[in-house]
């Protein structure tokens, strides 16, 4: 792995980042968040023991790696706070290698209120963690940002100006309860031991970091197919999740990063509302659903499942410059008579298939490539050639060691 790598989910979220990033994080140093918020869900399993992340990068379980939370990111301290209390309950450290971005947005409770109660009439299908209305704010210059809560008198200014606009738009706009200012007041200032220890001007950091050649990890959360611009909009998350929001979400211009690794599942999921081409309504939705355990993370929903869409990832592709693919949860096809890949679509916008022959062996004991059947690397080889992209990585299950190095 070259110095600075970035990591991003090719899809609609919930690629295996977490898995990856905390595998590759073995021999990093720092591993950065930069755009989205605690509507991630990136799940670790070492040793056994299984971890969800939401916030926090997925590069702490390393002890020695730095983890960084920048500017791009909204920010719930209730949110950071419930999950820095577990991981310390089981005596993982932040002490000295935890920072968050002074120019963070905060996600306020009424941010949350108002998402969930407007979800009800968009039909987004949101995770209800206040994601959209934190962002418009933040677009709008009216957040309430981290480094606010050094300032409490000016920050009371600030945040009863914006609560009583929310608590309107709550009541006014949707008949709904507002939200007293004094509890979303408590919420921040309840929090104050989060800015005591933890803030940091972060873009002066990666600046430094950079320039002393340190081998740093970005991981993207979301997935490009829920970018607010080149996603499948309106059902996409409000952040930019393509390469282009890594340097806006943390300050590090394009020509620092060495390498992009674009993941994508083996087949295609979604949570929430909004189209899906390749979708599978049939006994092979189910069983992908069931052999990939496809519940989200975060909110538990069902995932929708369906084949893999080459047609989309290739320009995905292309938005996002991959250098290098991962490919995950190729275990989960193991059991499949057949295996379709969507090579195009026709004139209707339906899908072209492409169909294989399923393996129908285990591969999740597969450490090289050599290691798997050949139907599966001819699968692996399509995708590769179709995309012209390496697949450099291959998952066959959740644990850190599952994982194939073609490199
Ligand atoms: P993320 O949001 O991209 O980090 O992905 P999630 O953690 O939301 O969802 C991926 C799920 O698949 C998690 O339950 C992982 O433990 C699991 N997983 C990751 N890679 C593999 C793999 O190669 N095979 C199998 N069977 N499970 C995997
Ligand atoms: P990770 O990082 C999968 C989806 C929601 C919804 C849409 C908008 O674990 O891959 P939001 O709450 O962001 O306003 O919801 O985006 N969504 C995700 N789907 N994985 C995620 O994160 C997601 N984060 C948001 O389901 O369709
Ligand atoms: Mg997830």
């Amino acid at each position: 792995m070259s110095n600075n790598t970035l990591i991003l989910g090719l899809q609609w979220g919930d690629e295996g980042k977490g898995k990856i990033v905390d595998a590759l994080a073995e021999t990093a140093e720092a591993v950065c968040r930069f755009q989205g918020g605690h509507n991630a869900g990136h799940t670790l399993k070492v040793d056994g023991v299984q971890k969800v992340l939401h916030l926090v990068p997925s590069g702490i379980l390393h002890p020695s790696v730095h983890c960084v939370l920048g500017n791009g990111i909204v920010l719930s301290l209730s949110a950071l706070a419930k999950e820095i209390k577990e991981l310390q309950e089981s005596e993982i450290n932040f002490k000295d290698r935890f920072y968050v971005s002074e120019d963070c947005a905060l996600i306020l409770p009424t941010h949350i209120a108002i998402d969930k109660v407007r979800d009800k009439s968009e039909g987004i299908g949101t995770t209800g963690r206040g994601i959209g209305p934190a962002y418009e704010d933040k677009i709008a210059r009216r957040a309430v940002r981290f480094g606010d809560l050094k300032d409490p008198q000016k920050l009371e200014v600030k945040l009863s100006k914006l609560v009583n606009y929310h608590n309107q738009i709550l009541e006014n706009l949707y008949g709904a309860q507002p939200i007293k200012y004094e509890d979303v007041l408590e919420e921040l200032t309840g929090n104050i031991d989060l800015y005591n220890k933890y803030n940091c001007k972060t873009q002066d950091l990666l600046k430094l970091w950079i320039k002393q050649g340190k081998k740093i990890l970005f991981e993207g959360a979301q997935g490009s197919m829920l970018d607010i611009d080149h996603g499948s909009y309106p059902y996409v998350t409000s952040s930019s999740t393509t390469a282009g929001g890594l340097s806006s979400g943390l300050g590090v211009g394009p020509r620092y990063l060495d390498s992009i690794i674009g993941i994508t599942k083996a087949y295609t999921t979604r949570v929430g509302e909004g189209p899906f081409a390749t979708e599978l309504f049939d006994s092979n939705a189910e069983q992908l659903a069931k052999v990939g355990h496809e519940f989200g993370a975060t909110t538990g929903r069902p995932r929708r499942c369906g084949w893999l869409d080459l047609k989309a990832l290739e320009t995905i592709v292309f938005i996002n410059s991959v250098s290098n693919l991962c490919l995950t949860k190729l275990d989960v096809l193991d059991s499949f008579e057949e295996i379709k890949v969507c090579i195009d679509y026709d004139d209707t916008q339906q899908p072209i298939y492409k169909t294989f022959s399923g393996w129908k062996q285990d591969t999740s004991k597969a450490r090289s490539f050599e290691d798997l059947p050949k139907a599966a690397q001819d699968y692996i080889l399509f995708i590769e050639e179709t995309l012209e992209c390496k697949i450099g990585i291959v998952s066959v299950g959740p644990s850190r060691d599952q994982t194939i190095y073609r490199d």
